[in-house]
């Protein structure tokens, strides 16, 4: 019984450690299309009042995207964002909102 427990427990830290291994490269891939406008790093100044997406909070960068995947956020070039934020599921932005929160 115990080494079964151990087993199990094993399998599920490894289980976890792959999912949350399997996000942070997901959140890099998707962000390859947001990288010519933004930098790689986020520091290219794409908005208006030129403050780049690099040092945003993860929650902050979420909020932002899934307010322009509603439509019911951005500044005056908005529409440029909504197309890019369309097709993108939660997971998506979180992925991404939790990469962008690294630079
Ligand atoms: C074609 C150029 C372009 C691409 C590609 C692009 N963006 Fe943007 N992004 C912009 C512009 C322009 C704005 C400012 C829009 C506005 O006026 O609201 C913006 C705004 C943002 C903001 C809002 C910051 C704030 O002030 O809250 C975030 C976050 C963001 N982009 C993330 C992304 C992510 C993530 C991707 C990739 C899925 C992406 N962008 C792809 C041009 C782009």
């Amino acid at each position: 019984m115990k080494k079964f427990l151990c087993a199990a427990s094993l399998c599920l830290c490894s289980a976890v450690i792959c999912a949350a291994l399997a996000l942070a490269a997901d959140g890099k891939a998707l962000f390859g299309k947001c990288a010519g406008c933004h930098g790689a790093d986020g520091s290219k100044k794409t908005m208006g009042d030129g403050t780049p997406i690099k040092g945003m909070a993860a929650a902050k960068v979420a909020a932002s995207l899934e307010g322009y995947k509603a439509k019911t956020f951005g500044g005056p070039k908005k529409v440029i964002m909504e197309g890019q934020t369309a097709n993108l599921s939660s997971e998506d932005i979180k992925a991404l909102a939790d990469y962008i929160a690294t630079f």
